[in-house]
């Protein structure tokens, strides 16, 4: 009797071995433990037994049964537990390789060529304080630069910056002078949205410090990266402007793409849009850095990365490029 409810133990395990599926495991189960099985016929036949036998046997045959149980519960967890990870390759899967934000593509481009001519990249944050903001760049409290660069002021004392000239301060607290340096990023205002405003848009500074650094250095720059990056010729007007944190200021406007510099909604029918504003840094911006104005000399700038890109795209609506509207991100199929 030993035997044979040894033997029906090792038969199941074996047949448990073979099973990859839960319903195996389930015509397994009517096999071993069922009404026809051997086990339940072995369990009818211990009321023929003599009553030695029974003590002898019953409680061995009863707990077959129960190990018998336990197996194929255990086997059928298993199966349960395992992952089956299968890759189906007959399948036509509609791959679709996905392609760089517009501004992600010029960012890059402005700062490669920035970086061929010796600029080191650094990051900024975008919640600021007033001081990196505003008064270190020479635009005190009550100053009404801060009115044309209105924000979103946090609960904690901070603002989201309203460009990324922060990073003038910043870099020049941590690297002293001479300094070559390009921070592009995300800036904010509260703008009332049209064609041409949004809350959100990017920009990059530049800024160069070092002994005799003039205006012909900054033209240079600006030249250069403009050309490489429309590659074509572009129309541009230079004209003096005003930035509390230079001295001179210019501004840089681009004829207008969209319209050929004959006037739409994109540059408020001016036909220029403005694209770079810059300058030759101001004495006290330098002497907030830790720099001494008598000994250097700097300049300064700040492209629109956004409205670089919707020149360069011809995108005629800003708020395409924040709206994450895929079908529209999706034709600047560029990698
Ligand atoms: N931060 C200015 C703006 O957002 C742009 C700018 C002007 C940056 C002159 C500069 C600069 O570095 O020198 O309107």
């Amino acid at each position: 009797m030993e035997e044979k409810l040894l033997k029906i133990k090792e038969d199941l395990k074996q047949a448990l071995n073979k099973a990859s599926k839960e319903a195996d495991v389930l015509n397994i189960k009517s096999e071993y433990v069922g009404k026809k099985s051997e086990i339940q016929n072995i369990l009818a036949s211990l009321k023929d037994m003599s009553s030695d036998d029974k003590r002898k046997y019953g409680s061995l045959i009863n707990n077959t049964k129960k190990e018998l149980e336990k197996l194929i519960n255990k086997k059928i967890e298993d199966l349960e537990n395992q992952v089956n990870i299968t890759f189906d390759d007959t399948i036509n899967y509609d791959v679709k390789h996905g392609s760089l934000h517009p501004v992600t593509i010029v960012a890059k481009e402005v700062t490669d060529i920035l970086k061929r001519m010796g600029f080191t990249i650094v990051n900024g944050p975008e919640m600021e304080s007033e001081y990196y903001n505003f008064e270190a760049l020479n635009i005190p409290k009550d100053h009404p630069a801060r009115d044309m660069q209105d924000t979103y002021y946090l609960d904690n004392g901070m603002l989201l910056r309203t460009q990324t000239s922060d990073n003038q301060i910043h870099a020049m607290e941590k690297y002293g002078a001479p300094l070559r340096i390009c921070a592009p990023g995300r800036t904010f205002r509260n703008e009332d949205l049209d064609a041409n405003h949004e809350n959100t848009f990017f920009q990059i500074e530049g800024m160069v410090i070092d002994k005799g650094v003039s205006i012909e250095n900054l033209m240079y720059v600006m030249q250069s990266v403009l050309s490489e990056v429309f590659k074509s010729e572009i129309k541009v007007r230079l004209r003096p402007g005003f930035f509390p944190f230079t001295e001179p200021s210019y501004e840089m406007d681009i004829s207008c793409v969209i319209c050929g510099g004959n006037g739409c909604p994109t540059c408020k029918n001016a036909g220029w849009i403005e694209l770079i504003g810059c300058g030759m840094v101001h004495p006290n911006v330098l002497r907030a850095g830790g720099i001494d104005p008598e000994v250097y000399t700097g300049f300064a700038f700040g492209i629109g990365l956004t409205r670089l890109a919707m020149m360069k795209y011809k995108i005629n609506d800003i708020r395409f490029l924040n709206s994450g509207d895929i079908r529209y991100l999706e034709n600047f199929d560029i990698k």
